[in-house]
């Protein structure tokens, strides 16, 4: 069976190149994973760290799900099945906790990111995930270099490796290579160890139809994407936030790699390795360029909370995750016309590449 129809059967809904929506944490709620499922996407619920609320979120998600209309396509045999997926950030996620809700809500996949240790202690997450629903719900793993990606393939055969470049928004791999690179390298890997079975996804900085023939031609199936949907009707997030993603532009010069985002706001959970994309505001200046204590910085950030909306933007402080990508987000759109209009774009470039291509070879002697 090729990928592509491995992912249909999987997930009857989809339109392919597949597109899903990242679990973004505490933004990433029940209408955005749900409208994206409902628009041919595959939508991610993020659970987190802190899987207190995941049964009432799931229970949300099962009563938008019986209210489409038109209903979310399901094949007989997977009646019963969510059709969004949930994100866990393992190195904070009982799993104990987590199973219970699992096993009621049986959702298409879990998506696993963060562990303290990679691939251990995922091991026993998609042993029981798969136990508790008959291995309806499918296991994908978040990972930032080849050697994770080989790690997790050996060691847990995810269903969908989601290959997530240095340009990503929010937490990721503080070494790490974009996309461009990463996304063939992992694909080679793979291949060479015979787990040809497991599909990619390409995540971070892709935003458009482009950068998803450019995900195609890397050898992805598809493309997870979390910053475009920062700027949908459907996210959970303040204005003041979704204006400032709409404002930068430039995303290489006005976002940047740090750990001073989690500093600020005391999550202190994050394994070494990992740091995080965010737009830069003052909590950055103020730590990288003025060398200010972190106590201090934490300080004005509690104090930045009391402003509301005004205190996102380059002289605030609030937190503004997002991606290099955030420079071609410029509209807020219902999360079904982003999917509508990426996976339109992504045609006509993969027929543009066609067309030209053509031409060359018919000029060549
Ligand atoms: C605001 C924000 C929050 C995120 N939260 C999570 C999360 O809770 N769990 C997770 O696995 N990834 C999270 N990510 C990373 C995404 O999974 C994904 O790798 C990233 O959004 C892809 O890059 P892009 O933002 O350029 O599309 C987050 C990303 C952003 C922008």
């Amino acid at each position: 069976m090729t990928l592509r129809s491995a992912l249909h059967t999987a997930y009857p809904w989809i339109k392919t190149p597949l597109i899903a929506s990242a679990p973004m944490l505490r933004i990433a709620m029940p209408p955005l994973a749900v409208a994206v499922s409902r628009a041919g996407g595959l939508g991610f619920l993020a659970a987190g760290y802190d899987v207190a609320t995941l049964e009432t979120d799931l229970e949300h998600a099962a009563r938008l799900v019986r209210e489409s209309d038109p209903p979310i396509r399901q094949a007989p045999v997977e009646k019963g099945v969510l059709p969004i997926g949930v994100g866990f950030i393992n190195w904070g996620a009982d799993l104990t906790a987590s199973l219970e809700a699992i096993r009621k809500y049986t959702p298409c996949a879990v998506w696993f990111f963060g562990p303290v240790s990679q691939p251990d202690d995922l091991i026993p997450w998609a042993k029981q995930v798969r136990a508790v629903t008959s291995g309806r719900t499918r296991v994908w793993v978040q990972v930032g270099s080849v050697a994770e990606a080989v790690a997790v393939a050996e060691a847990l055969e995810p269903d969908v490796l989601v290959v997530q470049g240095s340009d990503a928004g929010g937490h990721g791999l503080a070494r790490s290579a974009s996309v461009i690179s990463l996304v063939p390298e992992v694909r080679d890997a793979l291949a060479e160890r015979g787990f040809d079975n497991i599909a990619l996804l390409a995540a971070g900085g892709i935003v458009d139809g482009r950068g998803v023939a450019a995900a195609l031609a890397l050898g992805a199936s598809g493309v997870a994407m979390g910053t475009r949907f920062l700027a949908s009707h459907e996210a959970t997030i303040a204005p003041g936030y979704q204006a400032e993603v709409l404002r930068a532009s430039d995303g290489g010069i006005s976002t940047a790699r740090s750990t001073v985002y989690d500093r600020v706001r005391d999550i202190h959970g994050w394994p070494r390795r990992y740091d995080g994309r965010g737009v830069i505001n003052e909590s950055y200046v103020d730590a990288v360029e003025r060398g200010m204590a972190d106590e201090e910085n934490r300080r004005l950030y509690v104090e930045e909370t009391m402003k509301g909306d005004a205190g996102w933007g380059p002289k605030g402080r609030m937190t503004t995750y997002a991606g290099t990508g955030v420079g071609l987000v410029r509209d807020t759109l219902p999360a079904g016309d982003i999917i509508k209009r990426v996976l339109l774009e992504a045609d006509e470039t993969i027929k543009r590449l066609a067309g030209e291509r053509s031409d060359t070879l018919l000029t060549l002697p």
